[in-house]
């Protein structure tokens, strides 16, 4: 460690960081847009200007490194000039068509400007305009936004080594163009550029002229795609500020970084998978007993008769969270029922893996670390009681081909899902599951990492936790992970000790 000062106070920091990365540890944020920390450094923006003593001109904080007892003025005047400067310099020949933007209420031009500037522009002679074009089926490029940072180039270059951008021209006229569309169609993680891209060059065409983000209610939440276990943000249309009637319809996900994790980015299959949670028509509305609905009293009740039995087995889920699987793990000890997990399911991974080396269900960690036996060995017996907990998706694997042979056969069946599948078609009681943003839940990742996604809003329809349906006595989902945590882990865990990168196990 080594000792710096930052506007006069002194803190110790790792030798080898940049002042950017110094600072940004101790919690004083430099303004910057080239520099990503997953990528190269181009030192290109200029915005990240400080003020270093015995320096002669301000100095680039992402490409300097920090030295023993150097002084660093991140507010000083001639900091707070030479920003202003630059901002005006990357304003001259920008559209300033926020009203119209997407970008507009997160984009770092526009912040920076209030916070930094929020000076009239001097220039008074015609822009330099470009097309504003789809680039692939996924992503639009609007070049007049651009402000050049090259943190598009780069990631495509440095992370996918894909290289479908690059920049084009010199001095006033350069800008970005896409030179294989069709390369950009087929790359798995090609729309995190319009995530990294500070301003509104970069956009999902799918979300363009889709919803203003101050309309939006943004939660972190963990990907259901797979057990990498990323850390995405969720935009849910928040209720309370919408007119037009598309209430807790998720309307975004985007990528949020996990240190911890190495991850900085998220697949295009993750980022997309939002659809299949917004489909409402099939989404399981009430408890639906041989085909009628009937209320959360009725189906309450039926459970505690019909569970009422010797012979009964519980199939718990990878896809559903810790609290959901160990409610139903909990019911099934105090019965003396049989326990079985569905073996993982494997699917291709896209050509260009970047944090799993094979593609698991977001919960199989935890369900192998229980050790509990797979569907597999289950013995052809009829059981009295049968609760399988089940997500979204198709039946294609044998295991659930066995799952739902054993749902048949049973006297009584019970499926607790979100969507109406085969699975719920099959038994006799079905049971509303929340989605993932409905509830708070715990997963355990590839790389034994347990993480907390959060709850972005309430309950649609009639959905509620198992533990209600199960009359367990828990009052909330974060009692049933601190139980598991002490019996499965031996841990003393609860959500706020996962904090916001989760607990290494
Ligand atoms: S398109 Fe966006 S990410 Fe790419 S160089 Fe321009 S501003 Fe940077
Ligand atoms: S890698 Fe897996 S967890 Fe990460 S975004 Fe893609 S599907 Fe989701
Ligand atoms: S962030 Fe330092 S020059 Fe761009």
């Amino acid at each position: 460690m080594i000792s710096i000062k930052i506007n006069d106070r002194e803190y110790q920091v790792e030798e080898g960081k940049t002042i950017l990365e110094a600072a940004r540890e101790i919690g004083i944020e430099i303004p910057h847009y080239c520099y990503h920390p997953a990528l190269s450094i181009a030192g290109n923006c200029r915005m990240c200007l400080v003020e270093v003593k015995g320096m002669p001109k301000p100095m680039t904080a992402c490409s300097t490194r920090v030295s023993d007892g150097m002084e660093i003025y991140t507010d000083s005047k001639i900091v707070k000039e030479a920003r202003k400067g630059v901002l005006e310099f990357i304003l001259l020949d920008h559209p300033v068509d926020c009203p119209i933007c997407d970008k507009s209420g997160e984009c770092k031009l526009q912040d920076y400007y209030f916070e930094h500037s929020a000076q009239k522009s001097r220039y008074e002679f015609p822009k330099e305009r470009h097309k504003v074009e789809k680039i692939s089926k996924k992503i639009y490029l609007n070049p007049n936004r651009c402000v050049l940072c090259t943190r598009c180039v780069r990631f495509l270059r440095e992370v996918t080594k894909t290289y479908e951008l690059t920049t084009v021209e010199r001095g006033s006229h350069a800008h970005i163009v896409c030179v294989d569309p069709e390369s950009l169609d087929n790359n798995p993680w090609a729309s995190n550029i319009a995530d990294i891209c500070p301003v509104g060059a970069l956009g999902l065409n799918e979300f363009r002229f889709k919803k203003r983000v101050w309309f939006t209610k943004k939660v972190k939440a963990i990907c259901q795609g797979c057990a990498a276990g990323c850390n995405i943000y969720v935009d849910v249309s928040n209720r309370k500020q919408l007119l037009d009637g598309d209430d807790d319809e998720i309307v975004r996900i985007h990528t949020a970084e996990n240190r911890k994790l190495g991850q900085f980015f998220i697949c295009d299959e993750g980022r997309y998978s939002y659809k299949l949670y917004n489909d409402k028509e099939n989404r399981v509305k009430s408890p639906i007993l041989e085909g009628e609905e009937i209320n959360f009293e009725k189906a309450v009740e039926v459970i505690r008769k019909k569970s009422n039995v010797r012979k009964g087995v519980v199939i718990l889920s990878p896809l559903h969270s810790i609290e959901e699987n160990y409610a139903a793990y909990l019911f099934a000890r105090e019965k003396g029922f049989d326990v079985f997990r569905p073996s993982s399911f494997r699917k291709e991974l896209p050509e260009i893996a970047l944090y799993m080396e094979e593609k698991k269900a977001p919960n199989d960690r935890m369900l192998k670390l229980m050790k509990l036996p797979k569907v597999s060995e289950i013995e052809e017996i009829d059981y009295d009681f049968a609760l399988f907990l089940h997500n979204v998706g198709k039946i294609h694997s044998k295991s659930e081909v066995r799952i739902l042979s054993v749902l048949k056969r049973a006297t009584f069946s019970v499926v607790f899902e979100p969507m109406l599948s085969d699975f719920g078609k099959s038994a006799n009681l079905v049971l509303p599951a929340p989605i993932f943003v409905e509830e708070d839940g715990c997963y355990i990742n590839n790389k034994n990492l347990v993480q907390h996604s959060h709850k972005a809003c309430d309950y649609m329809f009639n959905a509620r936790p198992l533990w209600e349906f199960l009359e367990s006595d828990f009052k909330s989902g974060e009692e049933i992970f601190v139980r598991f945590a002490k019996e499965q882990l031996d841990k003393d865990l609860n959500y706020q000790k996962l904090g916001t990168e989760g607990f290494e196990l």
